[in-house]
């Protein structure tokens, strides 16, 4: 079915107090993405481009969207049908108008597309989605004529003790003739318990003006939980977060304890990688085939090749090849490239460096700004010497050299092809290929030194 027809307003004005919040409510995040963009998602179903109604705290969220809507403002917040009305310039001439609220983030592109197709099918003027969960939330109750016809909605503020009893609900996800909705928009009155203008008394206009009106009940009851409150945000997160490994591992990746992995929606992972609990992965992170995942650790916006195994350990925005070893308790800063079969071990720092195949990096050792080659052996407790306190500046490690334990590299520097450094030196001076560098204070021994000192320490 073409879709060009077809708008799609997504309503995210409201103040929502409930979340106690100086952020807009649908700015808050679940599974790694705002709720609005989880709501956008499903809109993708039938709309290239869905119209945001937004309002107070505007500026963040235009900042943060761009060119991804259309822009609607609602300057006073008067309601669902009046935030409807402010994006009347934007829907007027579609066919078909489609309304979503954007705090309910578990909607399913699958039963938007439902939604559109059944009411373009129908050539109904308004088809609504429904639901009769288990326990009855605080929506609006959908009531019937005798001939089962859907009349009016009652919000839950409005309603009747025996209203209240109704267990079919309206979860605001709506397709409307656009002459229809048009029509019913212009004689909403705020004559209710909120001196609101509420979308749902468009109902109970296209009813008393003999249009048809129908509705689907949605098939899971997940997809029908609304975000109010931060308790709420927690359980939309987790189910979200089901979803997002559910999918990951019936493609092949394996979860010891999926509850408590932590994977955002963007994530790509290969087969037979093996997640423990504990794990936060996030952004556009890549994790390969064949890698081990180990609880604890921290990924975000990294790329990690096949076979490689990761321990509790944190990577931003860092680039590790096949069949290498990281942690535990490493820590790869922005701009890290590690290549293949590389080890980087316990407490060691990188940041902007770029590290060849092979080389080890094992223990207790910060690498910043620096570029090494392949084979090399970085001993332990190394430090390369970026910042002069005004300036960062670049040392460079040639192939196969070996940097003896406790050495500090005083950039700018250049080790030198298959170059040794002796323990505990200080380089300044770039050191040529196959080179020694040692520079120690020389070691003095007095015999017997130590004992006097006890003595004296004992009387
Ligand atoms: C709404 C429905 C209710 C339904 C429930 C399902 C109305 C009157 N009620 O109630 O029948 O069962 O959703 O979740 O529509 N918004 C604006 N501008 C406003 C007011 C709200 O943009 O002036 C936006 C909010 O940001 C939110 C959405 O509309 O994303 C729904 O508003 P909310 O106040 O949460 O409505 P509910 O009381 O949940
Ligand atoms: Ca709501």
């Amino acid at each position: 079915m073409e879709y060009t027809e077809v708008k799609v307003v997504i309503m995210a004005a409201g103040e929502g107090t409930r979340m106690k919040s100086s952020l807009p409510k649908v700015l808050h995040r679940a599974a790694g993405k705002t709720l609005v963009e989880w709501v956008a998602d499903a809109a993708h179903a039938v709309t290239e481009k869905p119209i945001l109604v937004y309002g107070n705290g505007g500026d963040a969220i235009l900042q943060k969207f761009g060119d991804a809507f259309e822009y609607a403002y609602q300057a006073q917040r008067l309601g669902t049908g009046h935030a409807v009305m402010a994006a009347k310039d934007k829907f007027l001439k579609s066919n078909y108008t489609v309304v979503m609220a954007g705090d309910m983030p578990l909607i399913r592109p699958e039963t938007l597309k439902r939604l559109v197709d059944e009411a373009i099918s129908t050539d109904c003027d308004c088809m609504l989605l429904t639901a009769s969960p288990e326990n009855t939330p605080a929506y609006g109750r959908i009531i019937r004529d005798k001939d089962g016809h859907i009349c009016r909605i009652v919000e839950e503020r409005d309603a009747t003790q025996e209203q209240k009893r109704i267990k079919e609900l309206n979860v605001s996800f709506y397709c409307f003739k656009t002459t229809a909705l048009l029509y019913a928009l212009e004689q909403l009155r705020p004559e209710n318990a909120q001196h609101e203008y509420y979308l749902t008394d468009c109902i109970q206009v296209l009813y008393a003006a003999r249009k048809d009106v129908r509705s689907i009940k949605i098939d899971n009851m997940q997809e029908c939980m609304g975000v109010n409150t931060r308790v709420q945000l927690a359980e939309a997160e987790a189910a979200l977060r089901a979803r997002i490994n559910e999918k990951l591992m019936l493609c092949g990746v394996s979860m010891i304890d999926p509850a408590n992995t932590y994977i955002e929606a963007d994530v790509e992972i290969g087969q037979d990688t093996l997640v423990y609990p504990g794990v936060v992965i996030e952004g556009k992170t890549k994790i390969g085939s064949g890698c081990t995942i180990f609880q604890g650790s921290r990924i975000n916006n990294s790329i990690i090749g096949d076979g490689t195994t990761v321990e509790n350990s944190v990577l931003l925005y860092a680039k590790i090849g096949n069949y290498t070893k990281v942690g535990p308790n490493a820590y790869l800063r922005p701009g890290t490239n590690i290549g293949d079969h590389c080890r980087i071990g316990d407490f060691v720092e990188i940041k902007n460096a770029i590290i060849g195949d092979g080389t080890k990096v094992s223990h207790l050792t910060y690498v910043g700004d620096a570029k090494l080659g392949e084979d090399i052996n970085i001993g332990c407790g190394v430090v390369f010497v970026n910042f002069d306190g005004k300036e960062k500046k670049i040392t460079t490690v040639e192939d196969g050299a070996f940097i003896g334990c406790n050495t500090n590299l005083i950039s700018p520097v250049n080790v030198g092809k298959g170059a040794y450094i002796a323990a505990g030196t200080t380089v300044t001076k770039d050191v040529p290929p196959d080179a020694l560098a040692i520079g120690r204070a020389k070691e003095l021994i007095k015999t017997g030194w130590a004992k006097g000192r006890y003595k004296i320490h004992r009387e």
